[in-house]
């Protein structure tokens, strides 16, 4: 929500719609980079790690902020980006101001290029952008054509973790957070930071992962961020963003002195099928007992396309009303919000927004500006346009200026002002969901059990000493046939004593 006109989301527009994030009954918010920065990757490039970006606010303002939320029993986890910071920070500024071979050269990653007078990069690693992942320093009268390291946005120089100084600094970071009350933080790249020895090429690996990420140094500085975060109260909270080659990789930023969670990205990008689903609550549960750290279940966020248009063209064809696609998007939550864990929401999502189809010339996210000519991505605007909060208001309330990504005329259909009083709208069944997993013992327990997919049908059983429930989704095209005594809630509207499962549809049965 943008308070003061000027096209962009703030924290004031945030504290003004407080009650819709109340309402919805989360216990905390996660809140993209609100750090100084020129936004070249959305907030993502950081130039001031002990600020608030002015756009957004200030210090005071964010700190209001924390007691707003607090206030009502929200946590606020804030994201840290210790891969990289912006080109304006004051170390890369420093380190291109001050001649070659100044100190805060050695913050970064900067190496001679090869070829003849170092044309080509130092070495063939390529930016998860896209192209490569070096640009050229200034060489300082050298011989020798010198490169910076960014393995995202040229924008966004990579930090060179073998100097103290970027230890200290973080450090620092975090202390500077937590004592204004913020509990805790999502860690952007938590698999990032160090980088092989040598800088190898990749070539030689096969792949980008071994030599550019999931380095065994980078345990140590997470134990020491542990050690920080357990200064504080129990609740204060660290969870990765981590990517690895493999789970047993992954198990060692779970180990009990590191982060508390990682994120499970795998629903993000998981086929309609009760197999699929079966296999991945399986892993994450696998993962579980082998750490003790509880899953987190994701189905969107602001790197990805939203659930509801990855699963609803599926279907779109069989059901011309939205009707089905409207159910397997209920069932979806209602899934993992009986599955033992964390549930991180996306905004909108609760709106069942669709991804916004941005015309090019509107675009923002470097993503899209770094693909190549015959590429089909086309870059992340299309989940990050802002929520609709108004039907009768132009841009649907959410600014009275240009919003900074175009807002689709027919996205006020969606607004918070027209779900939020109709009992059958996706605002209400998600807070109506939300709130029984708060009610209901059965749902937030961690006793799972009988996890099974037969013939396009996904069952497990939950358990508290006195209930047991099994939850039931039906993946498959045509109805199920179900015992239906003891239902406790069904996803589609049809009449709960029916005793079949639409397609795309879940229930809670008692048994
Ligand atoms: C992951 C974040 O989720 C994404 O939005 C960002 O562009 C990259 N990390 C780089 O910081
Ligand atoms: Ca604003």
């Amino acid at each position: 929500m943008d308070a003061n006109q000027d096209g962009i989301g703030d924290i004031a527009g945030l504290r003004a719609r407080i009650d819709h994030i109340h309402q919805l009954g989360v216990d905390a918010i996660w809140l993209n980079p609100t750090y100084p920065s020129p936004q070249g990757d959305h907030g993502y490039d950081v130039s001031d790690y002990f600020d608030v970006e002015p756009m957004f606010g200030s210090l005071e303002e964010f700190d209001r902020m924390i007691d707003d939320f607090h206030q009502r029993g929200i946590m606020v986890l804030m994201d840290i980006v210790p891969n990289h910071v912006s080109s304006q920070h004051e170390w890369f500024q420093s380190a291109l101001t001050e001649g070659a071979g100044n100190p805060s050269e050695e913050h970064f990653i900067i190496r001679d290029g090869t070829g003849p007078g170092g044309v080509n990069p130092p070495n063939d690693w390529v930016s998860i952008f896209g192209g490569p992942s070096w640009s050229p320093f200034p060489s300082s009268g050298r011989h020798l054509q010198r490169w910076y390291l960014h393995m995202f946005d040229p924008c966004q120089p990579d930090l060179n973790w073998h100097h103290t100084d970027v230890h200290e600094r973080f450090e620092n970071i975090l202390r500077f957070w937590l004592d204004r009350g913020v509990d805790g933080f999502r860690i952007d790249v938590a698999h990032g930071l160090f980088k092989a020895p040598g800088l190898p090429n990749r070539s030689g690996f096969g792949d980008n992962w071994s030599a550019c990420w999931d380095q065994p140094e980078v345990h140590d500085i997470y134990r020491k961020w542990r050690k920080i975060v357990d200064e504080y109260e129990s609740s204060r909270f660290l969870i990765g963003e981590i990517h690895t080659a493999t789970r047993e990789r992954l198990l060692e930023y779970l180990r009990a002195d590191q982060l508390h969670a990682a994120f499970d990205f795998s629903f993000l990008h998981q086929d309609w099928s009760s197999d699929g689903f079966r296999d991945r609550i399986g892993a994450n549960l696998d993962l579980w007992n082998d750490t003790g750290c509880l899953p987190v279940w994701t189905l969107s966020n602001h790197d990805e396309i939203r659930h509801w248009s990855r699963y609803a063209p599926l279907l779109a064809d069989r059901s011309p009303d939205g009707q089905v696609a409207n159910i397997r998007y209920r069932s979806l939550l209602a899934l993992i919000m009986a599955l033992p864990g964390r549930i991180f929401l996306y905004n909108g999502e609760e709106l069942a927004l669709p991804q916004a189809d941005v015309p090019d010339e509107d675009r923002q996210d470097p993503a899209f500006f770094r693909q190549t000519p015959d590429s089909d991505y086309k870059g992340r605007d299309g989940c990050r346009v802002p929520m609709p909060w108004d039907a009768n208001l132009p841009n649907a309330g959410f600014t009275n200026s240009e919003p900074w990504l175009p807002m689709p005329e027919e996205w006020h259909d969606y607004s918070v002002s027209i779900q939020h009083d109709d009992p059958n709208s996706m605002l209400n069944y998600y807070r109506s969901v939300i709130q029984r997993r708060r009610i209901e013992d059965w749902m937030k327990s961690d006793s799972i059990d009988e996890v099974e997919s037969s013939s396009d049908i996904l069952s497990f059983v939950k358990k508290t000493e006195n209930k047991r429930v099994r939850v039931l989704m039906n993946f498959s095209d045509s109805d199920f046939p179900f015992d239906n005594d003891n239902t406790i809630m069904r996803t589609s509207d049809s009449d709960i004593s029916d005793s079949f499962l639409r397609p795309g549809e879940l229930a809670y049965i008692e048994i």
